[in-house]
């Protein structure tokens, strides 16, 4: 305990050689309060601890004023030579340890009176004071309808996708090559247009986004993916899924009809699912999403698609289904959000143009992201709407966190304008046309026994379907115990009832690592084999694929 002490009274200890003791209260004059010093009692120095001295002294007397057990005002602290007397230390300890609390706002100095307890802790000020040790009890939380209607089972580190630990090879789908993203340069843009706005950057900017990057963003997907318009229309985000949830949350009322492909990219399930919407999964067939038949009371409000490289499946649309899918929303009243996740990586040709393009009925919301082409934890993304959502879409947005970071959008608005972007997107896909030839030769090397690996002329994933079922729950095991962990198709599906497959990622990883993590996946899938794990596949084997073969019925 840390105590106050005046001359005087009662000496209560002899540790303070010298020193003046007493209590103070609030009945002491200001006067006598102004020579009170306190004793360090409290502090026990441990020579044989590796913590040196001086900090140990510093922790602890900061632990106790920290404590706020006294009344901090016009507390004198004991002289360094006192102390160091005391305590049986030197003076530079104590100096050293009184100086490290004079920084940090803990101590002050008075002009020919010494060193003082500061009038106003860091922690008073800083900190909440904690209250007592309150004994926590266990409950499962009553959660919202919300959440209990996501169908995600994962949880804790399955659930939060980066909170994995030293990057590795995993083979999980969508991720790209982050080590080859010009840090450098995106580093001088920020510099620059730090230096040129300022602390305009560090205000609340608009729910619409940049206007720069909206500009720029306008312009690449008309020169480029084939859209149609006008930067006005252009909604920046924190990423694709926040489009998602923008449109869903703006279009749905809860228990109205949205249609979704199925096998789907599970986060937009997950939208759907959080704002109440009747998941209707629609299945793939060699042209994209199967419109089938329809009553007219469960139209949908919302047809999430991804038209470009269906995902996980890898189909294109058909020019004749994309005509036919603007058309029905058309005459049902709904709107189309179109997942472009990864066009810009199309290795047989230019890429296909977007859906938007097509659309001159307003049904169609178009939406890109920044996670594939530059890199994920960026969260920057954007919408395109009809120019009649933008006001209502931009509403909800703002809702949701007011707008995307601003220093990154005028970096990026910048990276894009002055070429770093296009460049950059063409020194990657050549790469990833490398590394993807290199894992179709190595997969044949090490996997092709137990797979028939489809190759689809787009996009950073494979689909490998296995050619004997019963091997399924090898591969299970060896997942689990290499770390490498291709996803099981069935994670991605509704209804669909499609073969034993794999999902594998190959474009964040060099050759040399792509080969060795194969190979371990194939050593190890042997040694499970040897053990005779591979028993008990439920699974019956029909080697076809939507996006190479009719196994879809086509219905539209
Ligand atoms: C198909 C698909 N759509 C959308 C997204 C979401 O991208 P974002 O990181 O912009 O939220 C992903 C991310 O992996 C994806 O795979």
């Amino acid at each position: 305990m840390l105590r106050k002490h005046s001359p005087g009274a009662k000496v209560v200890s002899g540790k303070m050689n010298g020193a003046i003791y007493g209590r103070t209260g609030s009945s002491v004059s200001k006067q006598r309060r102004r020579r009170l010093v306190m004793s360090f009692e409290m502090v026990r120095l441990d020579r044989a601890s590796s913590e040196p001295l001086h900090q140990q002294l510093y922790r602890q007397i900061r632990e106790e004023l920290e404590s706020g057990s006294f009344d901090s005002s016009a507390s004198r602290v004991p002289s360094s030579r006192v102390l160091a007397a005391t305590l049986g230390i030197s003076r530079p300890t104590v100096n050293h340890a009184f100086s490290k609390l004079l920084a940090e706002g803990y101590l002050q100095v008075r002009k020919r009176s010494g060193i003082f307890v500061a009038d106003h802790l860091p922690a008073t000020f800083l900190k909440a004071v904690r209250s007592a040790t309150i004994a926590r009890t266990e409950h499962s939380p009553r959660v919202a309808r919300r959440v209990t209607r996501m169908t995600d089972f994962r949880s804790g580190r399955q659930l939060d996708v980066g909170i994995g630990g030293p990057p590795s090879v995993t083979f999980v789908a969508g991720l790209p090559a982050v080590d080859e993203f010009p840090i450098a340069v995106w580093e001088r843009l920020r510099e620059q247009v730090l230096a040129k706005k300022g602390a305009h950057l560090l205000r609340y900017a608009s729910s619409r986004g940049d206007i720069e990057l909206r500009k720029a963003i306008a312009a690449y997907l008309c020169d480029f993916r084939g859209a149609n318009c006008h930067p006005e229309q252009i909604v920046v985000v924190s990423g694709m899924q926040q489009a998602m949830l923008a449109c869903a949350l703006a279009l749905i009322n809860e228990g109205e009809v949205a249609w979704i492909e199925d096998p789907v990219f599970l986060q937009a399930r997950n939208v759907l699912a959080f704002v109440g919407a009747k998941i209707i999964p629609r299945p793939i067939d060699r042209e994209g999403l199967v419109i089938g038949k329809c009553s007219r009371q469960n139209s949908p409000r919302l047809i999430l698609v991804t038209p470009s490289h269906q995902f996980p499946l890898g189909v294109t649309m058909s020019l004749r289904r994309r005509k036919a899918l603007i058309d029905f929303a058309e005459s049902r009243d709904g709107y189309i959000l179109e997942d472009d996740y990864d066009s810009e990586f199309r290795f047989d040709g230019p890429p296909l143009p977007c859906l938007q393009g097509l659309d001159n009925t307003g049904r169609v919301i178009y939406t890109g992201t920044m996670s594939k082409i530059l890199y994920p934890s960026l969260r920057l993304g954007f919408m395109v709407a009809p120019p009649q959502l933008v006001d209502t879409l931009v509403k909800v947005r703002a809702v949701m966190d007011q707008h995307s970071p601003a220093i990154d959008q005028a970096t990026l608005a910048r990276f894009i304008t002055e070429g770093f972007f296009l460049s950059h997107v063409k020194r990657i896909r050549e790469l990833y046309a490398q590394r993807r030839v290199f894992f179709i030769e190595q997969f044949q090397k090490w996997l092709g026994d137990y797979f028939d690996l489809e190759v689809t002329p787009a996009g950073l994933h494979f689909i490998a379907w296995l050619r004997r079922g019963e091997d399924f729950p090898l591969f299970m095991r060896a997942r689990e115990q290499t770390g490498i962990w291709p996803r099981p198709l069935s994670f991605f599906c509704i209804k669909a009832q499609l073969d034993p497959a794999f999902v594998f990622g190959f474009a964040a990883w060099s050759q040399a690592q792509i080969e060795q993590s194969l190979a371990k996946l194939a050593s190890a899938v042997k040694q499970v084999k040897q053990r005779g794990a591979g028993n008990g596949s439920s699974f019956q084997t029909h080697p076809f694929s939507p996006a190479t073969s009719s196994y879809w019925p086509s219905t539209s």
